[in-house]
């Protein structure tokens, strides 16, 4: 290479050098103002992502154990709490409108599986009326009472439990897959409980008409935390009877 293109080239990269450096300094005394606030709806229930968002948002430190104990002792929390533990309460000895029998739909040794718990309202409930073994699972956890799973591929085994619950019935969006995965996980002779929305004997018999090896109990109406309510009752047995 020619000396003098050689020189030129050595005095670009110099330059280059001394620009970039240059660069890194006034970086370092004025650091950009990269913090733009990561807007979300739920970005009030989150910790900061960065040291960024803390030095411009000081936020008090809150643990999972502290707004668990914030939310726990909300009236509207106690209210649910009690009205479930009713609900099961009633359960271990089920008499249905219409029934002279009733039926122990729960006992404090029953492996309970509670769909789409929410919050944990109904967990509470359970082992407040002294039922322990209570598994609970919805879309999104909220520990310590509710883990993450997909209901309609429940990641457990097959009679796994002996009993089953859901308040959320109402709001699922495939019914039958939800069923199916019900009768799977209960053991023949468990009990599955739904509490829906106020509903006509028509409806009740549509909900179990879902369960492919379910025998209808009975139902019942009653009012929950203000709302009125259809409770429905369905043993898992062997046969495909209704
Ligand atoms: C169930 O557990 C509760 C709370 O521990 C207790 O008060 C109740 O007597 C138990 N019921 C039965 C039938 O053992
Ligand atoms: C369920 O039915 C099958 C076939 O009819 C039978 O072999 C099995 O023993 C039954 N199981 C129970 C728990 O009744």
């Amino acid at each position: 290479m020619e000396m003098h293109i050689k020189a030129f080239l050595n005095k670009i990269s110099l330059v280059a050098s001394v620009i970039a450096t240059l660069i890194l300094v006034s970086i370092l005394l004025h650091p950009p103002e990269t913090c733009i606030p990561h807007y979300t709806p739920h970005n009030a229930l989150k910790f900061p992502r960065s040291t960024c968002d803390s030095h411009h948002h000081p936020r008090p430190f809150s643990t999972p154990e502290k707004k668990n104990h914030r939310l726990w002792s909300t009236s509207a929390w106690l209210k649910k709490v009690k009205s479930y533990s009713q609900v099961f309460t009633d359960a271990r000895k089920f008499s249905p409108t219409h029934s002279s029998v009733s039926f122990s739909l729960l006992s404090n040794t029953s492996k309970t599986l509670c769909l789409l718990a929410g919050a944990g309202q109904e967990v509470m409930a359970l082992q407040h009326i002294g039922v322990s073994d209570v598994t609970a699972i919805d879309l999104v956890d909220s520990p310590p009472l509710v883990s993450r799973a997909d209901p309609y591929y429940l990641p457990f085994f097959d009679d796994a439990f002996d009993f089953a619950f859901s308040a959320q019935f109402d709001t699922v969006l495939f019914p039958s897959r939800f069923v199916a995965e019900i009768e799977r996980t209960v053991r023949i002779g468990g009990f599955c409980l739904f509490l829906v929305e106020e509903c006509t004997n028509k409806e009740v018999r549509e909900i179990v008409g879902l369960f492919k090896r379910g025998k209808f109990v009975g139902s019942d109406k009653l009012i929950v935390s203000g709302s009125k309510m259809t409770r429905i009752a369905v043993r898992i047995t062997n046969s495909t009877a209704y």
